[in-house]
């Protein structure tokens, strides 16, 4: 199975879907990573991408799922998949993908974004990637979270929702791989 946690930028999908990935022991890979380098360039320069940006990116982190699933292998994969179109083409013969939206609101979305260093997006895009959005609609099966509980809270969502077990020595599960007792105090 792959999870892909989608949403717009600042709505968590690095955070939440790499803490999930730990917790499963699952791999966890950033859609960003697989942009072409012109897209990187045009975010950085504050430019929106367009569908024809798009497409070749949704087609690269479509062809990362496949080859990790022909390896047997799961995966939480991050995307922002903001457009029906896109979650389409994402899902278009992967039935073993489950799609997941953490959603915000517009003031709650700036300040994390404000808060965030070292990232290339600018929070100026923020309201095309708004703009851009379009929620599922009832026939997509798409898991639909707020963004407002703490990461861990989400995660855990996400796994009682989709029925995935932690990895046995995953602090979620108790039994940390070093032996050492659980502290329980998880973000
Ligand atoms: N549920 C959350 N509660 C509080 N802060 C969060 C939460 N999710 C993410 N953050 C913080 O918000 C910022 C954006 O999160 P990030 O994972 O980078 O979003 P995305 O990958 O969707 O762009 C980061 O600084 C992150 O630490
Ligand atoms: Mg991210």
């Amino acid at each position: 199975m792959i999870v892909l946690v989608t949403g717009v930028s600042g709505s968590g999908k690095t955070t939440v879907g790499g803490l999930l990935a730990g917790r499963l022991g699952w791999a966890f890979e950033d859609g960003d990573v697989l942009h072409p380098a012109a897209n990187i360039t045009k975010m950085r320069a504050g430019i929106p991408l367009t569908d024809a940006d798009r497409w070749p990116w949704l087609r690269q982190v479509g062809e990362w799922m496949d080859a990790r699933v022909a390896a047997g292998l799961p995966a939480v994969v991050a995307c922002s998949a903001l457009k029906r179109s896109y979650r389409d083409l994402l899902r278009a013969g992967r039935p073993w993908l489950r799609l997941v939206l953490l959603r915000g609101d517009g003031d709650l979305l700036t300040s994390r974004l404000a808060a965030r260093h070292g990232h290339f997006f600018d929070p100026h895009l923020l309201a095309s990637q708004l703009a851009d959005l379009e929620l599922p609609q009832p026939d997509e099966d798409v898991l639909v979270l707020p963004i407002a509980d703490p990461p861990g809270v989400i995660a855990g969502e996400i796994m009682g929702q989709l029925n995935l077990a932690p990895a046995p020595g995953s602090p979620a599960n108790g039994t940390p791989a070093n032996g050492a007792p659980a502290h329980g105090d998880l973000p």
